[in-house]
């Protein structure tokens, strides 16, 4: 039986995870379909998510601080030749493409603010930044989604072998918390610290936000 009181991963991480998997097909969805309140919202979303999963990887639980695992190309190396300790958490590869998808996430969420579709709607910075910036942003908000839909294929896939391959129980870990040879080693931090994180990062966000220049039809 897998041990509860020791999750692999704490309820914050696997929130964090399930929310940031119903956001990003939505939206593309909401862009799509020109949905800009929406779109705006769900970006907001990622980005507090995102910020809080990368403080949580310093001060939350054991297996999700990123020291937990994030090792050296040596250690990446040797885990790729079947040789080497692996973590009970990610493995060495794995753990790299964690940082890359949140990266790409915040990328993406970020260039978006920059962004406009120039009949509808702008992002809150657009107007505040010059017209070379607004190119910029808006080609990283185009590659970045492409790269980031490349990397979700790439990370689902190797889910799917670790899962079904190799036996590993690794979605009702990500569901469950723990699971049979998939437990933690230390009991979780309060998941209150994470919604205590959670609520600072939106309250930095929504002030930031405060400073965003108006569009030019409201400047008098
Ligand atoms: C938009 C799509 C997705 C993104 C951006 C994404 C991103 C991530 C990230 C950042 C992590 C690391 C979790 C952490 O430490 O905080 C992770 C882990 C994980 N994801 Fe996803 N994910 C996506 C879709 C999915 C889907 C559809 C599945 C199910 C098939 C899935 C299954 C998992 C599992 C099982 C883990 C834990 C891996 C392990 O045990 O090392 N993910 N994902
Ligand atoms: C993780 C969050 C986000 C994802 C996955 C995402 C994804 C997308 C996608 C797939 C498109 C259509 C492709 C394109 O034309 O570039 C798009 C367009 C757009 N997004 Fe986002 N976006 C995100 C966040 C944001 C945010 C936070 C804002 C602004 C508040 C924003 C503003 C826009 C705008 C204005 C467009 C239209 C661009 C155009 O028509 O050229 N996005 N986004």
């Amino acid at each position: 039986m897998p041990d509860t009181n020791k999750p692999l991963w704490d309820l914050p991480t696997r929130l964090c995870h399930w929310l940031i998997v119903i956001c990003i097909p939505l939206s593309w969805w909401s862009a799509e379909n020109e949905n800009y309140e929406l779109h705006e919202w769900l970006g907001y979303t990622v980005i507090v998510l995102v910020v809080a999963r990368i403080a949580w990887g310093f001060l939350g639980s054991r297996h999700s601080r990123f020291a937990d695992f994030l090792v050296g190309p040596r250690a990446v190396t040797a885990y790729l030749r079947g040789r080497g300790s692996v973590s009970a958490g990610h493995n060495p590869l794995g753990g790299w493409s964690v940082m890359a998808l949140l990266s790409l996430l915040l990328l993406q969420a970020v260039s978006g603010l920059f962004n406009s579709d120039e009949v509808f709607f702008s992002g809150p910075f657009y107007y505040g930044a010059s017209v070379s910036v607004r190119d910029a942003m808006g080609l990283v908000h185009e590659w970045a989604f492409d790269l980031l839909l490349a990397l979700v294929c790439l990370h689902i896939l190797a889910v799917l072998y670790h899962q079904y391959g190799r036996k590993e129980p690794l979605l009702q870990a990500m569901v469950r918390g723990s699971a049979e040879g998939r437990s933690g080693k230390a009991a979780p931090v309060p998941a209150w610290r994470a919604l205590v994180l959670v609520l600072l990062v939106a309250l930095v966000l929504w002030g930031l936000l405060q400073l965003a220049p108006p569009p030019p039809s409201m400047m008098w």
